[in-house]
C-alpha cells in the first residue's frame, strides 16, 4: 500500500499566558510545566514528529523564550555531562529533538487569540495543509493523535478537527461542532460555535486542541473580525472555511487530558508516572498505601483540605 502524503508543518500556538496556573506561570511558560519528567511542548512536539512533521513552527510571546532553550542544543550542559561520563544524559539530551527537525519561531506581537496566532504561522505553512496542536491538551493514545487525523485526512482529503464529547454543562469551554452523523467516528461538520452557553449549544462534542487544516484557513482568518472573548477565533475561520470546503470531526482514540486546568494536570501527571518505565511500580504501590489511609479517614477530604499553619515569617506578612 502507498504511504500517504506527509503533512510537513506542526504549528504549536504558545503565546498565551497561562493565567490559570498562575503563579507558576508568571515567568515560566505553561507549556514548559513537566508532566513526569518532560515538559507539555515536548509531549506536543514528539506527537508532531510521529505524525510525520518536520517543519515544527512556534508561535511564541512575552516570557516563552525558555521553549526556544529547551529545543536548542546546550554544549555547555553536554561537555559537562560528558565529563562526568553520563552519557546516558547527553543521549536524553539529544533526543529532546531529532536533527531532521526544523524550529521556526515567530512571536505573536498582541494575544489577540488562536485564529490570529495560527495566521501569523502562514509565512512558514505555505500552500500546504498543517497541523495545529494545542499542547494543554495532552491525549494518551496508542496511535498519535495527530496520526490518526492524518490518516483521515488521506481518506478525505479536507480539513479535520479532533473532537471529543463533554458533558453539556461544559459546552462554554469549547469549540462546539454540529455533525451530519452523530454516531459516526468522522463525520462532515455541518456548523460550529465557539464558546456556546449549554443552553444555545448544537451539541456536546467538542473540538480538543487537534487541528489538520487546508491553507485555505488563512485567508478566511484574515477576514474575520473579533468574535468571543473579544479574540480573532480559529473557530470563525473555520465555520467561514466550511462555506467553501468540508470539513471533517474525528472522534479520537485516545485518552485527553486538559492539562490547562489544575485538576486534568495532577490527572495527567498520575496518569503518566504509572505508565512510567521506572517510577511505574513504586508509584503505583505509593498510591494504593494512599488510597488505603483516605478511605480509612473518617472525614471524606480531610487529607486533601489539610491546612498548614503559617510560619513566622508568613504571619509577619
Ligand atoms: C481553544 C479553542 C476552542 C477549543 C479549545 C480546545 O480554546 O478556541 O475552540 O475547543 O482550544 O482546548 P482555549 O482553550 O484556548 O480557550
Amino acid at each position: 500500500m502507498a504511504k500517504r502524503p506527509l503533512i510537513e508543518t506542526a504549528v504549536f500556538p504558545v503565546a498565551g499566558r497561562g493565567t490559570r496556573f498562575l503563579p507558576a506561570t508568571k515567568a515560566s511558560p505553561k507549556e514548559m510545566l513537566p508532566v513526569v519528567d518532560k515538559p507539555l511542548i515536548q509531549y506536543a512536539v514528539e506527537e508532531a514528529l510521529a505524525a510525520g512533521a518536520r517543519r515544527l513552527v512556534f508561535i511564541t510571546g512575552a516570557s516563552k523564550r525558555a521553549i526556544e532553550d529547551h529545543f536548542d542544543s546546550d554544549q555547555e550542559l553536554e561537555k559537562l555531562l560528558e565529563s562526568q561520563g553520563k552519557s546516558d544524559l547527553v543521549q536524553q539530551l539529544h533526543s529532546v529533538l531529532p536533527s531532521y527537525a526544523t524550529c521556526i519561531y515567530i512571536r505573536q506581537p498582541a494575544p489577540l487569540g488562536l485564529g490570529h496566532a495560527v495566521l501569523c504561522a502562514r509565512p512558514a505553512v505555505g500552500n500546504e495543509p498543517f497541523f495545529v496542536h494545542l499542547a494543554d491538551d495532552l491525549i494518551d493514545a496508542d496511535v498519535p493523535c495527530l496520526e490518526q487525523m492524518a490518516q483521515v485526512y488521506d481518506a478525505k482529503r479536507a480539513s479535520v478537527i479532533g473532537c471529543e464529547v463533554v458533558p453539556r454543562s461544559e459546552t462554554d469551554k469549547y469549540g462546539i461542532v454540529e455533525v451530519e452523523g452523530k454516531d459516526a467516528t468522522t463525520s462532515r461538520v455541518r456548523s460550529i460555535v465557539e464558546k456556546p452557553k449549554p443552553a444555545d449549544a448544537p451539541s456536546n462534542l467538542a473540538v480538543v486542541g487537534r487541528y489538520l487544516l487546508a491553507p485555505s484557513i488563512f485567508q478566511h482568518l484574515e477576514q474575520i473580525g473579533k468574535g468571543a472573548g473579544g479574540e480573532i477565533q480559529l473557530t470563525d475561520g473555520i465555520a467561514r472555511l466550511m462555506r467553501e470546503e468540508a470539513v471533517y470531526a474525528y472522534k479520537f482514540e485516545g485518552k485527553r487530558y486538559d492539562c490547562g486546568s489544575k485538576l486534568g494536570y495532577l490527572q495527567a501527571t498520575v496518569a503518566y508516572a504509572l505508565s512510567h518505565e521506572q517510577l511505574g511500580r513504586p508509584f503505583r504501590s505509593h498510591l494504593l498505601e494512599l488510597a488505603g489511609s483516605l478511605r480509612r479517614q473518617k472525614a471524606p477530604g480531610a487529607a486533601t483540605a489539610r491546612k498548614r499553619k503559617p510560619t513566622r515569617a508568613r504571619r509577619a506578612g
